[in-house]
């Protein structure tokens, strides 16, 4: 199964940064499939962190070239990465609770930010910033 499908409406027309945007959702559709593929707590939990992890990598690459060029966006650029952030959390904390994880939600959840996201905010600060 796969978390997130790529779709055309991801691409934002830079090359560089639709490359990185498409690793960063490989990488995360494999944390995914190794999730899905345990039933130890322990594993499920360790590949939840790095889902969480690896969005946050990329998240503050993006926020360190919007500080350096002091783009005018930046706090609201950066509250929209920490919603997300916050969310994931949210489904972390769930699974220590419940021990359950909905993957479904996960996947829609992460689907439609990412979806949201491309499109206005990084559509926005690649154009604007010209990389
Ligand atoms: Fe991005
Ligand atoms: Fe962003």
């Amino acid at each position: 199964m796969t978390l997130i499908e790529w779709k055309d409406e991801f691409n934002l027309g830079v090359p560089s940064i639709d490359h990185e945007h498409r690793e960063l959702i490989d990488l995360i559709n494999e944390s995914f499939d190794q999730l899905v593929g345990s039933d130890s707590h322990l594993v499920i939990q360790h590949y939840l962190g790095e889902i969480y992890a690896r969005i946050s990598a990329h998240f503050a690459l993006e926020e360190k070239i919007m500080r350096e060029k002091k783009y005018d966006q930046y706090e609201d650029h950066k509250q929209d990465h920490e919603q997300l952030l916050d969310d994931i959390l949210d489904i972390m904390d769930e699974y220590d609770e419940k021990d359950i994880v909905d993957c479904q939600k996960l996947g829609d959840s992460l689907t439609h930010w990412f979806t949201n996201h491309f499109k206005t905010k990084d559509a926005r600060l690649h154009t604007h910033l010209g990389i």
